[in-house]
């Protein structure tokens, strides 16, 4: 495994692949790497000649308040465990991705204004900038994201197909831990009685697709229970929605298929987690 600090190298290396007509699988994440991370590797490995992981703390995706300066780094840590996983790893410079002048930033409208874009104003416009900035260099055939993200995910298709990026986006399931618990980088931050608490989120999720599995179909009953459920569990719930898979709208009665998200905050630490169901018809 190759580590990559700058863009010129990478730009070389990604050449040499093209050239080759060899297919590149590339994993962008923000490090502090955990199994959900690293099974985005080994989706890609299936398909690919070589993988690429990227770790670069987006300072432009934070919202002003949030976690950037106490965001979870450890490189040495992150190198060990991708050792095996991967055959380059690029760690960017932050003053390389956004050099002085650099005054570019990428937004997709309409799907980042809705669920964690109502409170994160700005966060999604930062991740495709510099998702459009990390695809420009690393030009890989495939690159893997995470269901636990599920609008990002959605975002950044519409992003490689609006721009005509020629990727092809995998979309990995989300690992958890044993509990069910979403594996994050940020339940670092929980304590013990926090990240007890923190299974209020997946009990949620799985509380209304019972009542779905029984005939509710009304998506404000069960946007309801969700709420009522990570409320009196101990998380300050932000939102529980039900939207259609693909644009990311409300469903009300619920059918096709649907995304069932949800976000808390668990003490200070923001989560999120969510489930896809496929319903019938109307
Ligand atoms: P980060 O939170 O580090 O996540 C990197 C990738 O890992 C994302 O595609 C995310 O969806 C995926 N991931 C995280 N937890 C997962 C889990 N439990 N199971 C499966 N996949 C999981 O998402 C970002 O970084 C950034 O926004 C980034 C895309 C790198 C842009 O800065």
């Amino acid at each position: 495994m190759k580590v990559v600090r700058t863009c010129a190298e990478m730009i070389e290396i990604s050449k040499f692949y093209i050239k080759q007509n060899l297919r590149l699988g590339f994993a962008p994440t923000m490090g502090c790497l955990h199994d959900g991370h690293l099974s985005l590797l080994e989706h890609l490995n299936r398909r690919c000649d070589a993988r690429v992981a990227s770790i670069f703390v987006n300072p432009k995706q934070f919202c002003p308040g949030e976690d950037f300066e106490r965001y979870p780094r450890d490189e040495e840590r992150d190198l060990k465990l991708l050792k095996k996983n991967c055959d380059y790893v690029f760690i960017p410079y932050e003053k390389e991705m956004y050099p002085k002048g650099f005054s570019t930033s990428v937004e997709v409208s309409g799907l980042s204004d809705t669920l964690c874009g109502k409170k994160r104003m700005g966060h999604f416009k930062g991740v495709t900038t510099v998702v459009a900035r990390l695809f420009g260099i690393v030009r890989p055939t495939f690159a893997a994201f995470g269901q636990k993200d599920y609008q990002q995910f959605v975002i950044i298709k519409k992003m490689t197909q609006d721009l005509s990026f020629g990727i092809q986006l995998i979309m990995c399931p989300t690992v958890r831990e044993k509990d069910g618990l979403a594996m994050s980088s940020r339940n670092m931050y929980l304590s013990s009685e926090e990240r007890a608490r923190a299974l209020s989120l997946r009990k949620a999720l799985l509380t209304a697709k019972k009542e779905i599995e029984i005939g509710q179909t009304k998506a404000e009953n069960l946007k309801k229970t969700m709420l009522k459920v990570m409320n009196n569990l101990g998380a300050k719930a932000e939102y529980a929605e039900i939207v259609d898979t693909e644009n990311l709208q409300t469903v009300d009665p619920i059918h096709g298929e649907v995304l069932l998200a949800v976000a808390a905050y668990v003490g200070k630490t923001r989560l999120i987690d969510n489930e896809i169901l496929r319903c019938k018809e109307l």
